[in-house]
């Protein structure tokens, strides 16, 4: 299966990407799955201009040329797709932001793009969640994607630190058995 990871965080190996890791962990632990991993704090994305020449171009190519011309081809490869955040201000990263709206230029063919994939959502926070979470369950019944969620409260209620979420066993086994359910679906559907 081809997946695309898509890293919200600027903070590389925080707790996203420590879950987006032990996901990955469950999937390659059902075979041999094409995984490639997208730092977006790491690229150059710039923000969608609303400019619409996706909406006039034949074939739906978004005219600013940056990294996101690399991302195009593999989001459309890819039968799953990880999206990793944490919160800030209450939804995902500006740098993670940046991609999502970018995908406008996908949506004008939404059969090649996003019906019958499966996005994995992962997401950090302390205290809210809920705006990035109904997003994704809006737009995954909207596209006809299939949508899992693995969220991590990284607040300790009794001392008020970060604990890591390496530190949650309970977390990390969640992250890595989807992985591995989900990698073994798909190894049984392609059979
Ligand atoms: C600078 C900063 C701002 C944050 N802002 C929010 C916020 O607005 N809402 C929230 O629920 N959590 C907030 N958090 C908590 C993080 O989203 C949470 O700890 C997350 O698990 C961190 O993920 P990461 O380690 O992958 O970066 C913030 C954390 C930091 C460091």
């Amino acid at each position: 299966m081809k997946v695309l990871v898509l890293h919200g965080s600027p903070r590389r190996n925080g707790d996203t990407d420590t879950l987006a890791e032990s996901f990955v962990r469950g999937l390659k632990s059902t075979g041999g799955h094409d995984i490639r991993h997208v730092y977006t704090n790491e690229i150059n994305v710039r923000p969608c201009q609303m400019c619409q020449s996706c909406g006039r171009s034949k074939d739906a190519k978004c005219a600013i040329d940056d990294d996101m011309q690399t991302i195009y081809p593999a989001f459309i490869e890819a039968q799953l797709i990880v999206w990793a955040s944490p919160m800030i201000w209450g939804y995902l990263t500006a740098q993670l932001k940046a991609v999502l709206d970018r995908m406008e230029a996908l949506a004008m063919i939404p059969e090649r793009s996003f019906v019958g994939k499966t996005y994995v959502v992962i997401l950090g926070y302390r205290h809210h969640y809920q705006s990035a979470a109904a997003f994704f369950e809006r737009i995954c019944r909207f596209y006809g994607i299939s949508l899992h969620t693995v969220i991590y409260c990284s607040l300790d209620p009794k001392g008020g630190g970060d604990p890591p979420a390496s530190a949650s066993r309970d977390k990390m086994v969640e992250a890595f058995e989807l992985g591995a359910r989900l990698g073994m679906e798909r190894c049984t559907a392609a059979r």
